[in-house]
């Protein structure tokens, strides 16, 4: 499937997507740097900027230790990541009150590691399917901060290095229609989850 917008966007937004198959090559400092600086601009509340970013370059100490970070199914693949980053915010402003946009400001500093990363011909991928507690201790990242993903960053590889069962999923996958997303004004009844 090749993605097809409803209306016209730009095309980087169309052309990134999360694949998988990396070629193992370690990202270099350069190009870690330039993807963690697009999130450095993201937008976020007053500007308090809670991301905090961990990272670890294949081909260093650090990297095996990140891996064990991800439950099998990841890291069966990003063995291969030329980087793993691990994505947490601060959870409470400078002056100590709660910050309720902190993982909002969070998913938008993503987003632009993930555009960054694909306008440099790079696979970005996030990952929910990790060990948070272990993240937590082994990194001592304190209670103040949600941990929310791991990021795999690579160079693109063989799709055949893949698990087959992940082989179909290199495929761009589809969007629900907008209009199922989007409504003018109140919520709509049809949104609601039916109870059965
Ligand atoms: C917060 C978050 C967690 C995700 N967790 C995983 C994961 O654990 N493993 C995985 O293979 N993909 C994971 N993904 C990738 C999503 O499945 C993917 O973004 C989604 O299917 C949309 O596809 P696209 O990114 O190619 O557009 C995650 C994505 C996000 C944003």
């Amino acid at each position: 499937m090749s993605r097809i917008a409803t209306h016209e966007i730009l095309p980087l937004l169309l052309h990134r997507s999360s694949t998988r198959a990396m070629s193992g090559q370690p990202l270099s400092d350069s190009d870690l740097l330039r993807i963690l600086e697009a999130a450095r601009w993201a937008p976020s509340a007053a500007n308090f900027q809670p991301w905090r970013f961990l990272y670890a370059q294949a081909g260093t100490p650090l990297f095996g230790q990140f891996l064990s970070f991800l439950d099998p199914f990841n890291a069966e693949w990003c063995v291969r990541a030329g980087a793993l980053v691990v994505v947490v915010s601060k959870v409470t402003t400078p002056d100590g009150k709660p910050l309720p946009p902190h993982a909002f400001d969070a998913g938008a500093a993503w987003m632009a590691m993930a555009l960054q990363a694909s306008s440099m011909g790079l696979v970005s991928h996030a990952m929910g399917g990790i060990q948070t507690d272990k993240i937590r201790a082994e990194l001592a990242i304190p209670e103040g901060f949600a941990i929310h993903c791991m990021v795999a960053l690579g160079h693109k590889g063989d799709i055949n290095d893949l698990a087959e069962r992940n082989r179909p999923r290199e495929t761009p996958n589809d969007r629900r229609p907008l209009v199922e997303s989007i409504a003018a004004g109140s919520f709509p009844q049809a949104w609601t989850p039916t109870e059965a």
